[in-house]
């Protein structure tokens, strides 16, 4: 999925509430952040992954663009959804350029659509556990027409796709670039507007990924239309804003609601883990996306599962550009980007 040539590149996610763009370069001292911004999109744009209105989220590209002041076309984005299947498979022991050849074969049994409609790609896992013959697998089949649709909007923008990630695989980069000196098991989870994405490391390598369509968003609806008041207000009462006719122990409880709902999503999904590695222990869990903030959210996950949540944080691997950023900002929003940056320290010529 890489197109383009030169090295440099952004990083943008364009995520179904908030786009976020970072650049970053690297440099002989390591990277630094030069840019970072956010801009928020209207509600119903993206659903499920697929592009409703290209031309205003282009426009809102564009917009961020040009606010930040950023000069580099070539960019890095990621797709999520239905439209994108990760599956650990087990197949027959064989050199990595053997399964390039076989791998369209392979696949068609485990993706639900015609593999023609598809990008293919995968990764090694190692060696199956109980049989040395075989080895695991992890493939990944993303619909053709997801990846146009992307790249449509982003030539719209005027820029240049050089890279199109899957939104689970840019958060194990960050992970990688910043926590990465842990073995054993680490769920990472990121908590949007309108999905959850679970990806479980184990030893460095990732072992199950998952995706649900629960988020922030069910809070703002549920308020909107419980108090009849506007998605900008909903959004405000959920975040702490207090208002005569809205009872604060009402918002609480509708809060505490849906982050019961993620916290039993997260549990399914670690037994299904557990039922595949029953030895391994889920070490720490580490959040990010903007409603992982929701007020007692990463409190009760961690009473629920018994495991050590902490929220991720991508600008401590990298230095800043304090002169080009608000370090506060930075510091508050530092969930919310972490995709954006797993984007931005991609290279062109990256697989
Ligand atoms: N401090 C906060 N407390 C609670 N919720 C927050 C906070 N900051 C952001 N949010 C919520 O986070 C969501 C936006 O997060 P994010 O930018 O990660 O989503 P997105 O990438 O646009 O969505 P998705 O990945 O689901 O398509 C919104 O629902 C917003 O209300
Ligand atoms: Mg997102």
């Amino acid at each position: 999925m890489i197109f383009g040539k030169k090295d440099h590149l952004i990083g943008l996610d364009i995520g179904s509430r908030t786009i976020k763009l970072g650049e970053v370069v690297q440099t002989k001292k390591g990277c630094i952040l030069q840019k970072f911004g956010m801009a928020d999109l209207p509600h119903g744009l993206i659903e499920e992954g697929r592009i409703k209105e290209p031309e205003v989220v282009a426009d809102a590209i564009k917009g961020l663009v040009k606010d930040l002041n950023v000069k580099e076309r070539n960019v890095a984005t990621s797709v999520a959804g239905y439209s994108i299947i990760i599956k650990r498979i087990t197949v027959g022991k064989m050199t990595e350029e053997e399964l390039q050849d076989s791998i369209e074969y392979e696949a068609e049994q485990y993706i639900p659509f015609d593999v023609q409609d598809v990008n293919i790609d995968f990764y090694v896992i190692g060696e199956h556990e109980s049989n040395p013959n075989q080895m695991n697998v992890m493939l990944v089949a993303a619909k053709k027409e997801i990846i146009d649709e992307y790249v449509d909007v982003l030539e719209m923008a005027n820029l240049t796709p050089c890279v199109i990630d899957i939104d689970v695989f840019a958060l194990e980069r960050v992970f990688e670039d910043n926590y990465s000196n842990e073995e054993g098991s680490i769920a990472l989870i990121d908590i949007g507007a309108n999905k959850m994405n679970i990806n479980i490391i184990k030893d460095y390598m990732s072992a199950f990924t998952r995706e649900a369509t629960v988020g922030g968003e069910q809070i703002v609806q549920e308020i909107a239309s419980r108090f009849d008041c506007s998605f900008e207000e909903a959004e405000a009462i959920k975040i702490g804003e207090t208002k005569d006719n809205v009872p604060e122990e009402e918002v609480r409880e509708i809060i505490a609601s849906f982050t019961s709902g993620w916290c039993n999503e997260i549990r399914r999904a670690m037994d299904f883990y557990y039922s595949t590695y029953a030895d391994e222990e889920i070490k720490r869990i580490i959040l990010s996306g903007g409603a992982a903030q929701t007020a007692g959210f990463s409190e009760l996950l961690s009473s629920e599962t018994s495991i050590d949540v902490q929220m991720c944080n991508p600008f401590t691997s990298m230095n800043i550009n304090e002169k080009q950023n608000d370090m506060d900002y930075l510091q508050k929003i530092a969930p919310q980007a972490v995709i954006c940056m797993g984007l931005a320290s991609r290279r062109v010529d990256d697989k």
